[in-house]
C-alpha cells in the first residue's frame, strides 16, 4: 500500500477513519513485534478470574431469574430462556392434550426419529442408516439449516507429530475452566484423528499445501495448531459432503419444515416420538419411533441480555424446552458463548461473525488509540470481557453512526505477516463480503463486538449421546458438558460429528432391541402442566418458540 493514500479510509465514517489511521501508524511496530515473536502478554490467572467475573454476560447476575419447577428447579438461567422452559406447551395450544388418544395415532412410523437437520443430526442419522435402521429426519427449516454451516474457522483434531489427543484433552479442558464432564472430553478428543478421515474420505476439501499437507492454525487457548478449515467456509464445506452422505442412504427421509414440538413418551416413561408443527400450517403430524435423538442446536435467536447473535435463523433452543418437560436433566444453562468477533460495522452485519481464525493468523485487537489491550490468543470468554471492559468502564471503544461500539481486529497486519495474498485465500467468504460493502480487509481494520454464539450447556449426555430418559439420546449444541463452561474455538464442529455418530449408533442399537411401544402419549406433559399451575408460573410464553420474535432487535 502506498503509505502516503488514504482513500481506502473513506470507506468508513471520519471519527472510525481518524482512530483507524492510528491503528495504521502502529502497524509497522506491531509487525516488528510479530516478528521477532513478541505477543502481548497473557494475562494471569487472578486478573482473568477478576475480568470474568466483572465483566462477562455468564457472571452478571441481571437479566437471570431462578427455575421454579423441573429437574433443574432452582438453577438461574437467563429469563429469556427461563421463561420458555417455563411456557405453556404448544401441543396444549393445538388441543392435544385432552383429545381421544386416537389423535397421536402415528402419521409416519419409523426405527430412529432424529430431531434436527444439521451437523449433529445429519451424522446421527448417517451411523443409524449405516447401522441398518430407518431413519426420519425431521428439521424445521430446510436439511442443513443450522449452526453448522454457519462455522467459519475450523475443527481442532490432533492429527500433528507435535500433537497428541492427550494434549488436546487438557487443552479442552483448561479452556472449560476443568468444570467439563471427563469422560465426553475423552470421546471427543480420542474419536477426532478417525473423523478427520471419515470426513477426508467424504470428500471434504480441507486447507492444504501443495504436499497435501494439511495446513493447521492456532485457536485461542491452544498449545497446539490443530485447527482445520476449508477457507473460512469450513462448517458449509462439512455439510456439503455429510449431507452427500445422507441423501446416498436409502434408509432416510428427511421432513422439512416439520419442527418437533414435543416429545412422546409412554408409560414405561421411554421416548418413542415426537409432535411434529408443520411451518406452513395445517395438522400436525404424529411420529412413532423405537427411539429418538435431539439434536436442535442453539438458541442465539433468544438474544440473552439483548445481544445480537452470530447464529441461524431457526436457533431458539427447542430441544431443551422438549426435553426439560419431559423430565431430562439439563446443565450449565447459565453459560454460554459470547464470541469476541462479531461484526460491529457495518451496521447491517451487526453480530454476524468474523472468525477467530483471523486472531489465529494474527490479527491483534486494539483500541481506539491503536493500543493492544489483550493477548490475541485469550480464551473466548477472557477475551469477550476485556472487550466489554474496554469498551464500557474505560471507554476505549471506537463508536459507530449508529450508536454502536467496539474494537479494532488488525487484520491486514495478517498479510504483512504471512506475505500478499494470505488475506483473500485464508479468508474469501468474508474478503468479498465486505469487498461489496466498500470494505477492503487488506487495508482496514474490522470492528468486532462480542455476539452471542453458543451454547456451552445443555441436556446432560452419556458417552454413547444417551439421557437419563430410555430411547432418548441427543447430540451437539443442545447438550452439556463436553465444553464445560467455555468452549474453545473448533470443538463444536469436532463434537458435532464425534457426538452424532455416537447417538445415532446408540440409538440404532436400542430400536433393534426395543419393540415399538404400544402407549405412546403425552402424560409428562399433563404432570409437567400441573407443576406450572402449582407454581403459579407465568405461561403467557408458547415453546417451544420455533422462530425468533423480532421487534426490538433485528
Ligand atoms: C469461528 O470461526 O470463530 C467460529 C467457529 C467456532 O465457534 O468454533
Amino acid at each position: 500500500m502506498n503509505r502516503g493514500d488514504l482513500t481506502h479510509l473513506a470507506a468508513l465514517p471520519r471519527s472510525m477513519g481518524e482512530s483507524a489511521r492510528l491503528v495504521e501508524r502502529t502497524r509497522e511496530e506491531r509487525l516488528a513485534r510479530s516478528l521477532r515473536g513478541k505477543t502481548f502478554p497473557a494475562l494471569s490467572l487472578s486478573v482473568r478470574n477478576a475480568w470474568l467475573a466483572d465483566y462477562h454476560p455468564d457472571h452478571q447476575l441481571d437479566g437471570k431469574r431462578p427455575l421454579k419447577v423441573g429437574p433443574d428447579r432452582g438453577s438461574q438461567v437467563p429469563v429469556e430462556l427461563a421463561d420458555l422452559l417455563e411456557s405453556r406447551p404448544r401441543a396444549a395450544s393445538t388441543h392435544f392434550l385432552n383429545q381421544e388418544s386416537e389423535l397421536l395415532k402415528a402419521d409416519l412410523v419409523t426405527d430412529v426419529l432424529v430431531i434436527g437437520g444439521g451437523g449433529a443430526g445429519t451424522a446421527a442419522a448417517i451411523a443409524a442408516a449405516e447401522a441398518g435402521a430407518k431413519v426420519l429426519i425431521a428439521t424445521k427449516l430446510r436439511h442443513g439449516d443450522s449452526n453448522t454451516i454457519m462455522a467459519e474457522g475450523g475443527m481442532q483434531v490432533a492429527d500433528q507429530e507435535c500433537d497428541s489427543p492427550a494434549q488436546h484433552y487438557v487443552d479442552v479442558l483448561g479452556g472449560g475452566h476443568f468444570s467439563n464432564n471427563a469422560d465426553l472430553v475423552e470421546a471427543l478428543v480420542t474419536d477426532g484423528p478417525k473423523i478427520l478421515r471419515w470426513l477426508e474420505g467424504l470428500g471434504m476439501l480441507f486447507d492444504k499445501y501443495p504436499t497435501g499437507r494439511m495446513k493447521v492454525r492456532h485457536g485461542g487457548g491452544t498449545s497446539r495448531k490443530r485447527l482445520h478449515a476449508a477457507g473460512d467456509v469450513t462448517g458449509l464445506e462439512m455439510m456439503r459432503v455429510i449431507q452427500d452422505r445422507a441423501d446416498a442412504l436409502d434408509a432416510i427421509t428427511v421432513s422439512p419444515f416439520t419442527p418437533a414440538v414435543e416429545l412422546l413418551t409412554d408409560d414405561n416413561g421411554r421416548a418413542v416420538g415426537a409432535v411434529l408443527e408443520r411451518i406452513t400450517g395445517g395438522k400436525p403430524l404424529v411420529v412413532h419411533a423405537r427411539s429418538v435423538v435431539m439434536a436442535t442446536g442453539g438458541l442465539g435467536r433468544l438474544h440473552f441480555n439483548r445481544f445480537p447473535t452470530s447464529n441461524h435463523y431457526g436457533a431458539t433452543g427447542d430441544g431443551l424446552v422438549m426435553a426439560y418437560r419431559a423430565g431430562v436433566p439439563l446443565r450449565d444453562l447459565n453459560s454460554c458463548q459470547y464470541h469476541p468477533t462479531g461484526i460491529a460495522y457495518p451496521e447491517r452485519k451487526v453480530g454476524l461473525l468474523i472468525t477467530e481464525k483471523f486472531r489465529g493468523l494474527g490479527a491483534p485487537f486494539l483500541n481506539r488509540y491503536g493500543d493492544e489491550f489483550v493477548f490475541g490468543l485469550e480464551t473466548r470468554d477472557v477475551t469477550t470481557a476485556a472487550i466489554i471492559r474496554e469498551c464500557g468502564e474505560l471507554d476505549n471503544g471506537i463508536r459507530t453512526p449508529d450508536g454502536g461500539v467496539g474494537v479494532w481486529l488488525d487484520v491486514p497486519l495478517i498479510d504483512l505477516i504471512h506475505g500478499r495474498g494470505t488475506i483473500e485465500r485464508e479468508f474469501p467468504g468474508r474478503f468479498k463480503e465486505f469487498l461489496g460493502k466498500g470494505i477492503d480487509i487488506r487495508k482496514l481494520p474490522l470492528l468486532a463486538y462480542p455476539t452471542l454464539h453458543y451454547q456451552n450447556g445443555g441436556m446432560v449426555i452419556r458417552t454413547n449421546g444417551g439421557t437419563d430418559m430410555p430411547g432418548l439420546f441427543a447430540a451437539g449444541e443442545v447438550t452439556g458438558g463436553v465444553h464445560g463452561l467455555n468452549r474453545l474455538m473448533g470443538n463444536a464442529l469436532l463434537e458435532i460429528l464425534v457426538f452424532g455418530l455416537r447417538a445415532g449408533a446408540a440409538a440404532a442399537e436400542f430400536a433393534q432391541e426395543n419393540a415399538r411401544s404400544d402407549t405412546p402419549g403425552l402424560s409428562h406433559l399433563q404432570a409437567f402442566i400441573e407443576q406450572l399451575d402449582q407454581e403459579k408460573c407465568d405461561t403467557t410464553h408458547v415453546g417451544p418458540q420455533l422462530l425468533p420474535t423480532y421487534g426490538a432487535i433485528n
